[in-house]
């Protein structure tokens, strides 16, 4: 472990000592778990904890179990000094470095595992996704025990299946969804971004565009199927593949009925440039 001003805890007993003092206090504890190499995006989470909590844990852990044989975990950047100098900065009171021996012991045999919004958009082409994710993220609530969690809009279908879990399996935890932060030509902020070469960092922002004007048909009316046909169409022009550009119902991800929008809607994508994939999304409103 390299050295960290910051105060850190590597084991969940280190961790536990770190907070218990601050549960005795009654302060209201707030979490926001990363994978780290962090962004403006990631730190936008502390600030928000910060703003509704006391004290605010962030934890660092690439996990394994979220990534599929040939994905990119070995190759996933690793920037620790640099990550903890950011959490500093945004007055993080403590990070969390669990080893995978301690997330993942041997023998280690559970998996949280969700239907509902976890299922189709993102599973489609990462079926093993959601459930490392919601394993994860339970075992990191009950190791933390926070009162409130922090998770980026930019993983939209993420935030919503965390919250299902929340309230599947009763977990005394208040989750809250931070806006997506965009680079100036309107790409999301992504830990993998740095894997775009030059030409497809320029390509890349088109996916903003694209999804913000199909909100924008939706917003003004416009029938989904057109309006979906219309995004998907500029999609496949811009990139070099599309794993799906879809409107789904904001708050479950289900499918929409064609014709104008009649609840909130979420518009969604994943596109790949080389092997960069990318995902996005923008909340539409109804008709006014
Ligand atoms: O969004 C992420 O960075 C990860 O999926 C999370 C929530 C930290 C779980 O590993």
């Amino acid at each position: 472990m390299q050295n960290l001003q910051i105060p850190h805890a590597t084991t969940i007993s280190a961790l536990r000592t770190r907070i218990r003092t601050w549960r005795e206090d009654k302060l209201r504890i707030g979490f926001v778990p990363t994978m780290g190499a962090l962004h403006d995006g990631h730190i936008s989470l502390v600030r928000l904890a910060k703003a509704h909590c006391d004290r605010v844990v962030a934890s660092i852990f690439v996990n394994p179990k979220q990534f599929a044989a040939g994905e990119d975990l070995d190759t996933y950047p690793r920037t620790l000094i640099e990550d903890a100098e950011k959490l500093t900065g945004a007055q993080c009171d403590l990070i969390y470095l669990p080893t995978n021996e301690i997330m993942y012991p041997d023998g280690y045999s559970a998996i949280v595992s969700l239907k509902g919004p976890a299922l189709g958009l993102e599973s489609e082409a990462r079926p093993h996704f959601f459930d490392g994710v919601a394993t994860v993220v339970a075992k990191l609530f009950n190791q933390v025990r926070p009162d409130m969690a922090f998770f980026g809009e930019k993983d939209y279908q993420q935030l919503l299946v965390i919250k299902q879990m929340v309230r599947d399996l009763d977990f005394p935890i208040d989750i809250l969804g931070g806006e997506t932060l965009r680079e100036k030509d309107g790409l999301a902020m992504s830990s993998r971004n740095v894997y775009l070469s030059d030409t497809d960092r320029a390509r890349a922002a088109r996916l903003n565009i694209i999804l913000a004007d199909f909100a924008a048909a939706l917003e003004a009316g416009q029938a989904v199927a057109e309006a979906r046909r219309t995004a998907l169409g500029a999609a496949e022009a811009g990139f070099d593949s599309v794993d799906y550009v879809e409107a789904r119902c904001a708050e479950t991800l289900a499918p929409l009925d064609d014709g104008p929008i009649r609840q909130p809607a979420r518009v969604l994508a994943a596109v790949r440039l080389g092997s960069t994939r990318l995902i996005d999304n923008r909340p539409a409103k109804t008709p006014s």
